[in-house]
């Protein structure tokens, strides 16, 4: 097959994914494309690729799962029978029915999955504290991706047509259940200058910073970009339960994982 172009779209709001989707499309020697993030509220068009372009897209996963908002806005895709590689990053526990439930979201956007991996970022709640795969993906997590990317194109070269394609990648169905409501936010301390770049990081439009910050709670899906976007360091988690929760993965996950490829 002849690609002729290359699109990376991810979800990825403490940026790991896309580092994964960026390391991954290196390895491919296609005409670049640009990024299209799906992270902000703010993207809203609907796109449509063809047969003639790969498509390599990217989310976190949550307790196992995609991130709502991005199964939403994956939504907005449409694909003609588009060659498309799939790929989950995780914090070193598990990523358990997140590439599964990927997969056949593509499908019944008109896509054809031909490969697909996990990689592992830096856990959203890891802190310099706790940390939990700290630095991940590293360097070495770069290179398996490049390769990956190299695997990927020669694969699709090979194919007359993606026409019966198919991949095994793990998970079950019915997925398990995703994350919970949510009634609790990170907050900002008295020394917050009121910059406002939380408020323009937040996937979910949570945030409002005018004369203080307002954060609302139930529309928090505990990303932890504002956290890591706070200059000052004054963006910070007080609930006790959550930050339980971050010890409890520095005890457990401590032993490092490696992506897993399925091509
Ligand atoms: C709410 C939430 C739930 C998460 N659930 C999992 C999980 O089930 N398994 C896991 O290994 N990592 C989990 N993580 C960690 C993220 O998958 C990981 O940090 C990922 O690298 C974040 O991607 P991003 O940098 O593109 O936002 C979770 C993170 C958040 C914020
Ligand atoms: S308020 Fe919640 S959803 Fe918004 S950036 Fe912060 S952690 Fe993420
Ligand atoms: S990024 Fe930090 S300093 Fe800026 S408004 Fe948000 S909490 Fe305040």
């Amino acid at each position: 097959m002849n690609i002729r172009k290359m699109s990376m779209v991810g979800f990825s709001p403490t940026r790991t994914t896309k580092t994964v989707l960026e390391s991954i499309a290196s390895g491919m020697d296609i005409q670049a494309s640009t990024f299209i993030d799906m992270t902000l509220p703010t993207h809203a068009e609907a796109m449509c690729f063809g047969s003639e372009e790969v498509v390599i897209i990217g989310a976190p996963v949550y307790a196992g799962r995609l991130p709502v908002h991005a199964v939403e806005r994956f939504r907005k895709l449409k694909g003609e029978h588009t060659p498309v590689v799939i790929v989950v990053v995780y914090g070193n526990r598990e990523f358990e029915d997140a590439l599964l439930e990927l997969k056949h979201l593509v499908i019944e956007q008109g896509f054809v999955p031909v490969a697909g991996a996990s990689f592992i970022g830096e856990h959203s709640f890891s802190t310099a504290e706790f940390p939990v795969a700290q630095g991940r993906p590293d360097s070495s997590d770069m290179a398996c991706a490049k390769a990956f990317g190299e695997a990927v194109v020669s694969k699709i070269a090979a194919l007359e047509s993606v026409v019966g394609v198919e991949i095994d990648v793990p998970g079950n169905f019915p997925y398990k259940n995703g994350m919970p409501a949510n009634s609790v936010a990170p907050v900002s301390r008295v020394a917050c200058t009121l910059c406002g770049l939380c408020e323009s990081v937040c996937p979910t439009g949570a945030i409002e910073v005018s004369h203080e910050v307002v954060t609302e709670a139930s529309l928090c899906i505990r990303c932890c970009a504002c956290i890591r976007a706070c200059p000052h360091e004054v963006r910070v988690i007080e609930d006790e339960a959550w930050k339980a929760i971050g010890v409890r993965l520095y005890t457990n996950c401590a032993t490092p994982k490696m992506p897993q490829l399925f091509c």
